[in-house]
């Protein structure tokens, strides 16, 4: 495979390639980053966007949950991702706290993700409780993503980590969220979690493209967490991923080997070493020795 970057780049990715993209029926591919170089790599590979999701607590920063994690944390985040990734959309996700409690403190944080941290659009997590914040926000001239399903912020909410819209009644009032999500402006929904019929189903009936994870084929488009698909995160694989490589294993190894260098002083060798010109190295003992005698 060609890991060099393109010669020509590739297009900028925007809402509206979105758009098009859903009214051609032609898949979108979205992987969440949360650094500089992975950010590059999905840029290489032709993803389409990338969501610097609040995952980013549990697979990067070590927490439980989603909930620990603040808007510093997100910009910071945003920005290594930015400065890697220039063709596909940028996608933040707002973490817990920072649009549920106002409009306007909504409107504020959203902005700070286009103004301070170089994205194109935000996620947000809920259905008819948030569509005045999603029309705050999509008027003050911000694109907004919305989130069904299993909404990891409502973890508590849910009690664990389940998959939303098993019954015919969950899975109507999922339906009808969708729908309000695109009457209020999101330009495109993920769909987390829920059964593969019903995320078709919402999918048919949206005119914005549906982004699943753990929602079958039937999606406009899928994203998985990019610790999930390359096996860098420790603690369970989710059961709708597919693991494309096993990086903490390679990682690991790695690691082992130099510890194992290091204690054999078997590292660093010669060639890992820099060395002084002979001619220079004998004026410095001479040196060191005048400055003695004298
Ligand atoms: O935070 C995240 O990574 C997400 C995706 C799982 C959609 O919200």
């Amino acid at each position: 495979m060609d890991t060099a970057a393109p010669s020509s780049p590739r297009k900028k990715i925007t809402t509206r390639t979105f758009q098009l993209k859903k009214q051609r029926q032609e898949p979108i591919s979205m992987l969440t980053a949360y650094d500089y170089p992975t950010a590059l790599a999905a840029d290489r590979a032709g993803i389409d966007s990338i969501l610097v999701g609040d995952s980013l607590g549990m697979v990067v920063l070590g927490y439980e949950n989603t909930l620990p994690v603040t808007m510093e944390d997100m910009l910071h985040h945003c920005r290594a991702v930015a400065r890697g990734a220039h063709t596909p959309l940028l996608i933040g996700d707002m973490p817990f706290m920072s649009y549920q409690s106002s409009s306007e403190k909504a409107v504020d944080n959203a902005g700070r993700f286009l103004q301070q941290a170089g994205m194109d659009a935000v996620k947000l997590e809920g259905g008819r409780e948030r569509a005045e914040t999603v029309r705050s926000i999509v008027a003050a001239g911000i694109p907004v993503m919305g989130h069904l399903g299993l909404t990891p912020q409502s973890v508590h909410a849910f009690g664990g980590f389940r998959a939303q819209g098993k019954t015919a009644a969950a899975a109507k009032r999922l339906v009808e969220d969708a729908r309000i999500l695109q009457q209020v402006g999101a330009f495109s929904l993920v769909l987390e979690a829920v059964p593969a019929q019903l995320a078709k189903l919402i999918s048919e009936q949206l005119e914005i493209p549906t982004i699943g994870i753990g929602a079958g084929i039937g999606c406009d488009g899928q994203v998985l967490v990019t610790h999930d698909l390359i096996g860098q995160f420790d603690r369970f694989v989710p059961a709708f991923v597919k693991q494309y490589a096993q990086i903490h294993a390679i990682v690991l190894e790695a690691m082992q080997h130099y510890h194992l260098d290091v204690t054999a002083r078997a590292f660093p060798a010669d060639e890992h070493s820099i060395f002084m010109e002979e001619n220079e190295w004998q004026a410095l003992l001479t040196s060191l020795e005048d400055g003695h005698d004298g």
